[in-house]
């Protein structure tokens, strides 16, 4: 039993016997945001994975994160602190199925957003995230014919705001799917000025709300340089406990689901992460995350041009 461990000070012993770093999202619980070594969105997460010289790399993020850091840095011990942390658009494209797609659009790339397994990567032409997809589409010929998955929101967000034909795979976010138009708009009556920041995996008819759209990063410098002292915020909202470090003085209130609260929005697969599984995958070096080298070799293919292009 856990009973009687000091669960920081274990974590800190042994964080730096195991010369570990601790790599968070913003949609960690404030806990681990702060005990992190670095908190970002998934281009600076795969970015710092990539650069770092720790010997253990501890992703407190769900599994496509941590597959992303082995990819980057096969040398390296990748723990995630539980297996179990997936992601709704990683199950919504299944690898044969998105096989099949490809093959039946011979003539198209596949620009994939980074939320999908390591097979679908390995099956793409270039990696996306949410930080970097504009300015790599804005790379692409625009004769070039482009498969985009697995996030229609996305993927719709992309094709509207560039103009550009995307053929899109339908996968969605379960978590930014949740959030209530009626309901924002009747938040929006309470606080007619504060503006709205959203995640693009929002659907359409929250985004066509929001007076920022942009990656969790994104949000975060949106929110410290906007204007106004109350910020409705579209996306996970474990970010919100940055934007009150940042901005103290300021109020964030996370956009409601159709119970007309926030808390339907919580990613299920990112809270699975505690400080007792991450004091454990330290003190274990396990769970582990391991990939069969020739399709990491495939997989970092468009990894890398994600980072290339991104730069
Ligand atoms: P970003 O942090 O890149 O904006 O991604 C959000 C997300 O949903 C991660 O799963
Ligand atoms: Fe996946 Fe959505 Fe959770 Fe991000 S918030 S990890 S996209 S289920």
């Amino acid at each position: 039993s856990l009973a009687g461990v000091d669960l920081l000070a274990e974590i800190n012993r042994l964080r730096k016997e195991r010369n570990a770093v601790i790599l968070a999202h913003y949609y960690q619980k404030p806990e681990i945001q702060d005990l992190a070594d670095f908190v970002g969105d998934s281009l600076e997460l795969s970015r710092k994975a990539a650069a770092t010289d720790a010997d253990v790399i501890v992703f407190s993020g769900v599994r496509f994160m941590a597959e992303t850091a082995k990819i980057l840095s096969p040398d390296k011990i990748v723990v995630l602190p539980d297996m179990d942390a997936g992601c709704s658009l990683e199950d919504s494209c299944p690898p044969d199925q998105f096989k099949a797609f490809r093959e039946a659009h011979p003539d198209h790339i596949a620009l994939t957003y980074i939320n999908c397994s390591t097979e679908v990567k390995a099956l793409s032409d270039i990696i996306v995230t949410s930080s970097s997809a504009e300015k790599i589409l804005a790379q692409i010929p625009p004769e070039q014919k482009i498969i985009f998955g697995p996030d229609k929101n996305l993927g719709g967000y992309l094709a509207r705001k560039t103009g550009r034909d995307l053929l899109l795979w339908p996968g969605v976010c379960i978590v930014h799917e949740a959030f209530s138009e009626t309901e924002l708009m009747k938040l929006k009556i309470e606080h007619p000025d504060a503006p709205i920041a959203a995640h693009p995996e929002c659907p359409p008819y929250i985004l066509d709300h929001a007076d920022y759209v942009g990656s969790t990063s994104g949000i975060l410098d949106y929110s410290k340089t906007m204007e106004g002292d109350m910020l409705i915020v579209a996306t996970e909202p474990h970010i919100i406990h940055q934007m009150e470090k940042a901005v103290p003085e300021k109020t964030f209130i996370g956009a409601p689901g159709a119970d007309g609260n926030c808390n339907c929005n919580v990613c299920p697969y990112m809270a699975l992460n505690t400080l007792e599984k991450i004091y454990l995958c330290l003190r274990d070096l396990e769970p582990r995350i391991e990939i069969e080298e020739g399709l990491r070799l495939e997989a970092k293919k468009s990894l890398d041009r994600m980072l290339e292009l991104a730069s």
